[in-house]
């Protein structure tokens, strides 16, 4: 049986024990309505730094602040039964010390109720890692694409085409999972590496432009929806058009009101229909 389907809210003891599994499910919610509408069908909720680029418009997730993180976490836990509430530490919140690490992801766990939290980085973010998971806070890591290092990587591109990066990306694999990482999203790396990982780390991958052989798979909501059109990266894959739709509906409510045919007597006080 999914996790997805039991009665008890998801933890990440259950989420780590499906190394192998039963895929995980994740997507990302920023507000407590969409996290309301996705809880009864995923094990995750990632409250995503994406929030940054696709709630704020931002041009990359380096702006986010650790403020916005727990309003929208706070909000997504408020709505969410079921699902594991994760929320990434936003850059700058825990790249300086695992000491400063600690005191941003305690506070975002306080203040949110979340059951984790999420940040980037593999090798050189392992001891952080580890100084988390001794002191209680479960840690999601992620590795490959990481984009809060998205000026160091001169840009949003694809990570172990060449030998040395693919041993690279092995290398932070393995040293997020000895670290005691609960489970490690791999982002846009090619196929063959992220299946490889997947096959030799002891802890459950999640991709996200990796491989169908992940131990799950996580997207962002917005990109989902169709709602996210700045640009469409390869592993997007789009579910629905809502945007198109919420262009349409606005198109015809200016119509409407700019005919004096809404509101109509129904949606009125005091008119006898
Ligand atoms: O910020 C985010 O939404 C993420 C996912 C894309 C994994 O990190």
């Amino acid at each position: 049986m999914s996790v997805a389907t039991a009665a008890k809210p998801v933890t990440t003891r259950d989420l780590r024990a499906r190394k192998d599994g039963d895929p995980i499910v994740c997507l990302t919610a920023y507000t407590a309505p969409m996290a309301r509408l996705l809880d009864p069908h995923v094990d995750v909720l990632l409250v995503g730094d994406s929030l940054g680029m696709v709630v704020y418009g931002l041009p990359t997730t380096v702006g986010v602040t650790l403020e916005m993180m727990i309003a929208h976490g706070a909000a997504v836990v408020r709505a969410a039964e079921h699902a594991c509430v994760v929320v990434d530490l936003p850059f700058g919140a825990y790249q300086e010390s695992p000491e400063q690490a600690f005191r941003n992801a305690a506070r975002v766990m306080m203040e949110t109720g979340c059951a984790a939290v999420k940040l980037e980085g593999g090798v050189e973010m392992a001891a952080t890692i580890r100084f988390l998971a001794e002191r209680g806070i479960p840690v999601m890591a992620h590795i490959g694409l990481t984009p809060q290092a998205v000026h160091a990587l001169g840009g949003f591109i694809s990570q172990g085409k060449t030998e040395a990066e693919a041993a690279k990306v092995s290398a932070d694999a393995r040293a997020v999972a000895e670290a005691g990482a609960f489970s490690v999203v791999i982002e846009g790396v090619q196929e063959p590496l992220a299946r490889k990982i997947t096959e030799e780390i002891g802890i459950p991958t999640i991709g996200i432009g990796a491989s169908p052989a992940c131990d799950g798979q996580v997207l962002v909501i917005d990109d989902v929806l169709g709602m996210f059109s700045d640009f469409k990266p390869k592993f997007v894959k789009r579910y629905a058009d809502l945007g198109a739709e919420v262009s349409e509906v606005a198109k015809r409510y200016a119509a409407e009101v700019k005919a004096r045919t809404f509101p109509g007597p129904e949606h009125c006080f005091g008119v006898k229909r």
